[in-house]
């Protein structure tokens, strides 16, 4: 069976932290959609790591990990994250398979996405850079490279047609970007002779069958429900399908085989990059979240905003995802906080309403708030349910009741030890 973990909000839920701590329970984590835009923290043993397409079950020595068709692949970026894992010794060629559905973006998609920033001024998405949106234009304008043309003998000339191409609309855009095109393919066809010498696979037979032999599968989501290309706050999203649908369509998993669909939220909401948030603060509090849960990017090194938990949106995401158990992120981050305050509903024209309506902009939207008396415990050495402190028990409770889901994952730090079971 089919196991999925996904992020309910704006993305940076601590996915990678728990993708890790769960691993052990899994024959193959398999990504499914995003890309390098993604940036997943692992801490163990007083180290760091941060992924971006490689997923994160990469340090557990039986698991099997897959970057399945719906993934885009930065062969440059990928290169990187494999050298930053040399110390590890990994048999990546046994245990890290890409799938030859998986699709390339290129130096120029990069250059693209920068191009289209600038053109937007003030209403610029706040994009990663990464070249995402211009790669899966590609995808479904059906211009795209993907992994198996590297197979092919005339994939340079492929290259070199899609290159020239978006040479010219760079120039159409008529911005200012500088770049040598010629460095970028250096270190392009330099890091593509490196993803070679990994396996391509025909990824969704590879699970289908794994799944016919009962291994257990955990599929990886990346950014959150609320950048979901069809379901977030559109347009200040990402250009995937980010929610459970994107793993059927992003591994070739059909619906009736996944089971749990594990959730996972901070206590509270960040947001990187521009876009509505009705319940962010300009305020102390959300200064204090900031420095206390060090909410800078895991990719971008942005600064992340940061606000209240919103009930309302929460619920619009367990619901598009099917959610069946939740995981709760950085609450320790709340400690010391004489009040909390969670969302419970907008005001919306002047109604109030419980569902996350189609537009959220601060003209339409304003938020409701229900109040929580905080507690000062310091949670990050707690090691079971029975040392939370009342207040944050009725926190939790209050939050599984509203959802209708339990909360089996309280994590309490960003360490893989960190973590309380339910
Ligand atoms: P992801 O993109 O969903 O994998 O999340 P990121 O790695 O981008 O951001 C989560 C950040 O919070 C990382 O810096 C983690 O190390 C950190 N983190 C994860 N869980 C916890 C937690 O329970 N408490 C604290 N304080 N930090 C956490
Ligand atoms: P993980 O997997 C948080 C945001 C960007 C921007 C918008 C579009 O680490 O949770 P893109 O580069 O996709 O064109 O950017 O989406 N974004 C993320 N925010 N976490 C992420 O990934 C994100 N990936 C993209 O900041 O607002
Ligand atoms: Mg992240």
């Amino acid at each position: 069976m089919v196991d999925l973990l996904l992020g309910l909000q704006w993305g940076d839920e601590g996915k990678g932290k728990i993708v890790d701590v769960l691993t052990k329970n899994y024959d193959i984590i398999a990504r499914f959609q995003g890309g390098p835009n993604a940036g997943h923290t692992l801490i163990f043993d007083g180290n760091k790591h941060v992924l971006h397409t490689i997923p994160s079950g990469i340090f557990h020595k039986t698991a099997i990990n897959i970057v399945g068709n719906g993934v885009v692949i930065d062969p440059v970026i990928f290169e990187k994250e494999l050298d930053n894992l040399s110390a590890y010794n990994i048999d990546f060629k046994s245990k890290l398979l890409i799938s030859r559905k998986a699709h390339l973006i290129l130096p120029t998609h990069r250059l693209l996405d920068a191009a289209s920033e600038i053109s937007k001024g003030k209403a610029k998405i706040g994009s990663t850079l990464k070249g995402i949106g211009p790669t899966y234009m590609d995808k479904t304008g059906r211009n795209g490279m993907r992994v198996g043309d590297l197979e092919l003998s005339n994939w340079k000339e492929k290259y070199q047609a899609l290159t020239k191409k978006h040479l010219k609309m760079i120039a159409f855009f008529d911005v200012d970007i500088q770049y040598d095109i010629v460095e970028l393919e250096t270190a392009f066809f330099k890091a593509v002779d490196r993803l070679r010498q990994l396996s391509f696979i025909d990824s969704e037979e590879y699970l289908n069958q794994a799944i016919k032999n009962n291994k257990n599968i955990l599929a990886e989501g990346a950014q959150g429900s609320l950048l979901d290309i069809d379901f977030g706050t559109y347009p200040f999203v990402t250009s995937s399908n980010t929610t459970a649908a994107g793993a059927c369509t992003g591994l070739g998993i059909a619906p009736n085989k996944i089971d749990e669909v594990f959730g996972i939220f901070k206590a509270y909401t960040t947001r990187v990059g521009s876009g509505p948030f009705p319940t962010e603060l300009f305020d102390e509090d959300g200064a204090t979240m900031a420095k206390v849960g060090h909410e800078f990017g895991a990719t971008t090194g942005r600064p992340r905003r940061c606000g209240w938990l919103d009930l309302v949106a929460l619920k619009y995401a367990v619901q598009v995802n099917g959610v069946t158990q939740l995981n709760m992120m950085k609450g320790d981050v709340l400690s010391g906080f004489d009040t909390l305050k969670v969302c419970t509903s907008y005001m919306y024209k002047g109604n109030e309403i419980n569902h996350f309506p189609y537009n959220i902009d601060p003209e339409n939207v304003s938020v409701k708030y229900t109040e929580f008396k905080g507690w000062e415990e310091d949670l990050t050495q707690m090691e079971s349910a029975e040392q939370l402190p009342e207040n944050l028990i009725t926190y939790i409770n209050f939050i599984e009741k509203e959802l209708e889901i339990p909360i089996k994952i309280v994590s309490v730090g960003p360490d893989r030890k960190q973590t309380i079971f339910r």
